[in-house]
């Protein structure tokens, strides 16, 4: 008898075979059940310690990625039949509206809602809680007031000075395809200037721009180092390069400015979602929100209202701020409006 044939020994092959297979799918499943993967869309010196202390407090293991807030929407959309990410953490409110009006996010009412200010909750009822308000911040310019004086330039105050041709080529700001912050800056023009003059303004101020970047928050940096002048950021990323000890100044413009409500959306069809519910609520911690400021790299003002507002950051009561229209400009048509026309009059234009 053909001792591989015994009934035994095909059952010892078959028990072998199949211990086997569990040791291959046995850890997979239980890191499954541990895991979660974050769409960061702050600066990556503030989603390293964010992810950090998320780990050491439930455990769960985190894979992270740093986008931009269009870039992240991009993704979103593109991976929607069979998503990758879990949770979007961070960047301006328009993208994560227009994500939530396209049914890519989930609605999720988290118990800390009741906890947030009310621009916060605001965000999240008009994206019929698809999204929700996790930072604010205006938005303006920095110049580098070393480099300013060197080259005799007149002190820019306001929109309006950065298209004279005095600042030829000293202009840095971001794409507004890749990046919120430039978008909130279109979107902040056309509702100070009306859509006319704002295309035109951006149009003549293309002529002084070095530079659009992908990210929103690289002018600040290129203005700190005197790479370029000037650089359109959110006033709390000029404000990291100053406590840096750069010699740059913030400027709210004269006319008045637009901000952004920084969101979350937890990602449609997310694999790890009980994880990505941990990650929500426990960002509107007032811990987790103080976590950017504690390590000294974002002065955002936090949604939670027992969270302690950094004493670095741009006092919003101080600043002259427009009465932005999240819905609209959050919206998918407007949005993707606004873009289309900005490549054609002014990202596509010769100089
Ligand atoms: O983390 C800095 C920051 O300015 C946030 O306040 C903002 O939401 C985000 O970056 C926007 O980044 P981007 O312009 O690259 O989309």
């Amino acid at each position: 008898m053909n001792p591989c044939k015994s009934p035994l020994s095909s059952m010892r092959r078959w028990l072998l075979l199949l211990g086997s297979a569990t040791a291959l799918v046995a850890p997979s499943i239980a890191s499954a059940q541990g895991e979660l993967t974050v769409y960061c869309t702050v600066q990556e010196e503030w989603c390293r310690p964010m992810v950090a202390a998320f780990e050491k407090t439930t455990g769960i293991k985190v894979s992270m990625t740093r986008k931009s807030s269009g870039e992240f929407y991009a993704q979103i959309k593109a991976e929607a039949a069979n998503p990758r990410g879990d949770i979007w953490w961070g960047g301006t409110g328009d993208p994560h509206m227009q994500a939530a009006e396209e049914g890519l996010t989930e609605a999720y009412k988290s118990p800390r809602l009741a906890e947030l200010q009310d621009w916060a909750v605001r965000q999240a009822e008009q994206a019929k809680f698809r999204t929700v308000g996790i930072y604010a911040g205006a938005l303006g310019y920095s110049y580098n007031a070393d480099e300013l004086k060197k080259r005799k330039l007149p002190e820019p105050k306001c929109w309006s000075d950065l298209t004279l041709p005095a600042f030829k080529d000293e202009i840095q700001v971001a794409n507004p395809n890749s990046s919120g912050t430039s978008y909130t800056m279109l979107a902040t023009l056309v509702q100070i200037m009306g859509e006319d003059k704002a295309f035109a303004f951006m149009k003549a101020m293309h002529r002084n721009v070095n530079q659009y970047t992908k990210s929103g928050a690289a002018p600040a940096r290129a203005a700190a180092t005197g790479e370029s002048l000037v650089g359109i950021t959110f006033q709390h990323d000029a404000v990291v390069q100053a406590l840096g000890g750069a010699p740059v100044k913030i400027v709210s413009p004269c006319e008045g400015t637009g901000y952004e409500i920084g969101s979350m959306s937890i990602i449609k069809g997310a694999k790890n979602l009980e994880n990505a519910k941990k990650w929500y609520d426990w960002a509107l911690t007032p811990e987790a929100q103080a976590i950017g400021a504690n390590a000294k790299v974002a002065y955002q003002v936090p949604s939670n209202k027992s969270a302690a507002v950094p004493a670095a950051a741009p006092k919003l009561n101080e600043i002259k701020l427009i009465p932005y229209d999240f819905a609209k400009y959050g919206s998918s048509a407007e949005r993707k409006r606004l873009l289309a026309k900005w490549d054609a009059e002014v990202g596509n234009q010769p100089k």
